[in-house]
C-alpha cells in the first residue's frame, strides 16, 4: 500500500493557528484547489476524528473515508457500507486490511496524533505539503514531541501564489 501524507502547515510548522480546530480561515484558495485535487482523485481516505467532525465530508460513491477513533462503536450508526468508515485498529491493522481489500494507494489527511503513529511505523511513502507564509507561534505541530529521525527526498516544488505559498512535494527514503 502505498501511503501518501497531505497536509498544509504555517511557515512555523503548525498544522493549526493556535488552538482553533479549523484550518480554513488561513489557508489559501490555492492550497483549497490543491486539496480537492488530490482528495478528488483518490478512492481511499484516512483521517482523525477531529478532522472529520470538523468537515463532516459528504459521502462520495467510489470513496471510503475512513475516521481513526477509539470510539469506533460510538459512531457506528454513521457508517455508509463502502463510502464511510470509523476504526479503531492500529494503523499497520488497517494497512493491512485494506491491502486484503484490493485498496493500492491511501491518502492520509491526519493531524499530529494519527501522523506521529504512521511515521512511528514507517508507514508513510509521500508526503504533500503545502506552507503557508503565515507565522503562528502556537498551535499544533506535524508530530508528537519525541525522538524521530526521517530522511525525505524532494520531488517537486511550485510557488502557488504571489504571496509565496509554496507546495513541496517529497518522497520518504
Ligand atoms: N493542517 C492540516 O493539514 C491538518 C490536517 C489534519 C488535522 N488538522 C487539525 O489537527 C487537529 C486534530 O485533528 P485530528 O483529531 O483529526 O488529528 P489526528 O492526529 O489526525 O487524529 C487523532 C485522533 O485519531 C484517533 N486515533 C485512532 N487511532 C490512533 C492512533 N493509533 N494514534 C493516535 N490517534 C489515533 C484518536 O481519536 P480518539 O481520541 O477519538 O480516540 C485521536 O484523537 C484539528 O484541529 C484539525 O483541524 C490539521
Amino acid at each position: 500500500m502505498k501511503v501518501v501524507l497531505l497536509y498544509v502547515a504555517s511557515l512555523d510548522g503548525k498544522l493549526t493557528k493556535w488552538e482553533q480546530t479549523t484550518v480554513h480561515e488561513w489557508t489559501s484558495p490555492e492550497d483549497a484547489a490543491h486539496f480537492q485535487k488530490i482528495r478528488d482523485n483518490s478512492n481511499l481516505i484516512v483521517m482523525g476524528i477531529q478532522t472529520f467532525l470538523d468537515v463532516q465530508p459528504t459521502p462520495t460513491n467510489g470513496t471510503l473515508r475512513i475516521v481513526m477513533t477509539k470510539d469506533a462503536d460510538m459512531y457506528a450508526k454513521k457508517t455508509v457500507p463502502g463510502q464511510l468508515e470509523f476504526s479503531k485498529e492500529l494503523p499497520e491493522q488497517l494497512i493491512k486490511r485494506l491491502e486484503k481489500e484490493g485498496y493500492k494507494e491511501l491518502l492520509l489527511v491526519s493531524g499530529q496524533k494519527l501522523t506521529t503513529a504512521f511515521f512511528q511505523k514507517n508507514l508513510i511513502d509521500e508526503v504533500w505539503i503545502t506552507i503557508e507564509p503565515k507565522i503562528f507561534g502556537t498551535g499544533k505541530s506535524l508530530i508528537t514531541e519525541e525522538p524521530m529521525d526521517i530522511s525525505l527526498r524532494l520531488l517537486s516544488s511550485k510557488q502557488l501564489n504571489e504571496n509565496g505559498t509554496l507546495l513541496l512535494h517529497y518522497k520518504v527514503l
